[in-house]
């Protein structure tokens, strides 16, 4: 059987947007089910539940350099987002500020819109460069639009579109504790080195389905200590007033349970992270280093063929990179541009291809995986420059 179940006949630049788990770990994950389903009362009720998630928040907590009373699980990052805007608007006044970037990933900024409403509040956006020419632009860019209002930064920690890995622990510096910095890591951990509380931020949320190749439907959210209490699930269930015995406290109680649920991605994480690690002779540390040079080797042909000067400097490039393309007439307003589908159409390339910052104005953003090969970059580059003279 082969590692993962990835189509042999598309070429897959886009584990940006949903990874992809190696065959084994759905197996376990198959597996967890089969053991829920023998007996689901045993499983919930009588101990197996919150054994089995204790030791996955065990293994993800040394993973992401997080201490374990400080960590929960959530089912993407989207929701990690959503559950710390929720538990901060008691704390929000009229005419506070949720400050975002102009590369902030649609879903979540939509969470701060509605936050930042419900309390009166408002979201305002630092507008940053890109192309740009080092990461100081960022940090400028941010400082700037901090005013005496602003409560709250969130902050990718790997923009969503443009591919950029941002200078988290640098504004945090500037920032905390006076703004509260929410970073949204989705794209981090398995793809750059990443311990959340070297960072010096108040909270951070990230997916263990993108890079640390769990099942779907697994993320993580890390409270520094003096910001645990008054944090809540979106979702309100039995462990705001203790009613889930969880021995880790009130975070985790509230987390851990949110009703009746399909926990087994969560549980897939360690096979995740033992799986990925055995692919590679210098474990996840090659791994990292491996996906990236592949990136930046994929970028450099995008570059070459598109004529263009690279939009960012090799040390914010992760995973995955973007490249500006020409602006197009016919893009509309969707978020993804009709060129993605005549790449996957014509030349089976699945890349995405996002209108950013708006219309006609796009990007296409590659993505590196051990599953990937030099060679599907040059098809793209190819592939790329046809679809481009086409129009
Ligand atoms: C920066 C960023 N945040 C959040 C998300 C959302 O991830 P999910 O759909 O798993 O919540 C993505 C997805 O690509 C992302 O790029």
């Amino acid at each position: 059987m082969t590692a993962w179940l990835l189509d042999p006949e598309a070429i897959h630049l886009n584990h940006g947007s949903f990874g992809a788990t190696p065959a084994s770990v759905l197996e376990a994950q198959q597996a967890i089910r089969s053991r829920i389903e023998a007996n689901p009362t045993r499983f919930f009720l009588e101990g197996e539940y919150q054994a089995s998630l204790d030791e996955v928040r065990r293994v993800v907590a040394r993973f992401v350099g997080a201490d374990e009373a400080g960590l929960v699980f959530v089912t993407n990052a989207t929701a990690g987002v959503n559950a710390v805007l929720r538990s901060l608007e008691p704390s929000l006044s009229p005419d506070d500020e949720i400050l975002v970037t102009d590369h902030e990933y649609n879903a979540c900024a939509n969470a701060a819109v509605v936050s930042a409403s419900r309390a009166g509040a408002v979201v305002t956006t630092a507008p940053v460069p890109f192309p740009l020419e080092d990461c100081g632009e960022v940090v400028d860019a941010v400082l700037g639009a901090v005013t005496d209002r602003t409560r709250v930064l969130l902050i990718d920690a790997v923009t969503s579109a443009t591919g950029l890995v941002m200078p988290i622990a640098e504004l945090a510096a500037q920032l905390e504790p006076d703004v509260r910095v929410l970073v949204d890591a989705a794209h981090a951990p398995g793809m750059i080195d990443f311990d959340v509380t070297q960072l010096g931020v108040s909270y951070v949320t990230a997916n263990c389905h993108k890079w640390m190749c769990s099942a779907k439907g697994a993320a993580f959210l890390w409270v520094r200590p003096d910001r645990r209490d008054g944090m809540h699930h979106s979702v309100i269930s039995h462990g705001y007033n203790g009613g889930w015995p969880s021995g880790g406290g009130h975070l985790h109680a509230q987390f851990d349970w949110t009703g009746t649920h399909d926990p087994s991605s969560w549980l897939t994480v360690p096979d995740a992270l033992a799986a990925v690690e055995a692919m590679h002779p210098e474990g996840w540390s090659g791994v990292k280093t491996t996906i990236r040079e592949l990136c930046l080797e994929g970028r450099r042909k995008l570059i070459e063929a598109l004529e263009i000067e690279a939009p960012a400097p090799d040390d914010m490039i992760g995973a995955i990179a973007s490249v500006p393309l020409p602006a197009a007439d016919n893009s509309g307003s969707a978020i993804f541009d009709p060129l993605m589908a005549a790449l996957r159409d014509h030349h089976g390339i699945e890349v995405p291809v996002f209108t950013w910052p708006a219309p006609p104005e796009r990007v296409l953003r590659i993505s590196a995986h051990l599953y990937n090969r030099p060679e599907d970059y040059d098809l793209l580059a190819k592939a790329l420059v046809g679809e481009l003279r086409a129009g």
